[in-house]
């Protein structure tokens, strides 16, 4: 019988897929629910543990309509919560090289995907991040997002998105360590992992720097494990390293 409840939301991303692998080892008091629009991912992994929730899009009726219904059917603590969601290319983007590159529609889908996107689940989940038992946020992030470590430009969309995304969170974290004193909050770059995301731009990656994502969700685990409950947004590396904002 669980005793509390793990969300992972944009389950099909490698990395997700990764962090769920290890989750059901790491935590078999906990139940894990996987929302992706791509949940047959999961076909093939038997857990009672696991618990698949399909969604259309994300549209932001989609979004609050998801959460209104989990709290229909359980009403666990929730001690984690992953957003994974994150887009750099498609058949039709490609990040920007130079600002002659940047094209405003590009931008949009971006920003939706990477910005807007993780806020509309953290409004909609405000009811849970805002109850008394502990809960780490994860957002997942990128250091390309930070401004201060901006040193070879270009990737103009992506960038602005996970900068946003940052300023955001952080915005939240603020209002949580009013609302909420229990809700450790990380925006978390985990280094380039073999992914779909990065497979067009694995080939300048230094030796031993393409990570998996099962390395990558292990550091994950140990980092959560050592940050306090503080009140604070942390923007950290896979090594649990400190990224300027
Ligand atoms: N891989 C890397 O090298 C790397 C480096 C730095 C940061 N990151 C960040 O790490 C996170 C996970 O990356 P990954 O490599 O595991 O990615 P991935 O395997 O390519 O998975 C893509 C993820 O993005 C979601 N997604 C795709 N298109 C979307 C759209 N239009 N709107 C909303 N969500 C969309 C997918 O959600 P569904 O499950 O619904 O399909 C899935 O969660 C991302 O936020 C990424 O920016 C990755």
């Amino acid at each position: 019988m669980a005793t509390e409840q793990i969300l992972i939301i944009g389950a099909s991303s490698t990395i997700a897929q990764a962090i769920v692998a290890e989750t059901l080892i790491s935590k078999p008091e906990a139940d894990i629910i996987v929302i992706s629009r791509n949940i047959d991912i999961y076909d093939n992994t038997q857990s009672n543990a696991l618990i698949k929730i399909s969604i259309a899009d994300y549209q932001p009726e989609t979004i609050q309509q998801t959460i209104t219904n989990l709290h229909k059917t359980t009403d666990l603590p929730t001690t984690q919560i992953y957003i994974c969601n994150g887009l750099l290319h498609s058949e039709i983007i490609t990040p920007e090289k130079r600002i002659e590159d940047f094209c405003s529609e590009a931008f949009l889908s971006i920003i939706e995907a990477n910005t807007l996107t993780p806020i509309l689940w953290l409004k909609a989940l405000i009811p849970v991040l805002t109850t008394k038992n502990d809960c780490t946020l994860v957002v997942f992030s990128a250091r390309v997002g930070s401004t201060e470590d901006n040193r070879l430009g270009g990737w103009y969309s992506y960038r602005a998105s996970k900068s946003a995304l940052n300023m955001m969170v952080k915005n939240l974290a603020v209002e949580l360590s009013r609302r909420s004193k229990n809700t450790k909050v990380i925006l978390f770059h985990p280094g380039t992992t073999d992914s779909p995301l990065s497979k067009p731009f694995q080939k300048n990656v230094p030796e031993g720097k393409l990570f998996k994502a099962k390395y990558v969700a292990q550091q994950l685990g140990k980092i959560i494990e050592e940050q306090p409950f503080d009140q604070k947004a942390s923007f950290l590396d896979w090594q649990g390293k400190t990224i300027a904002w």
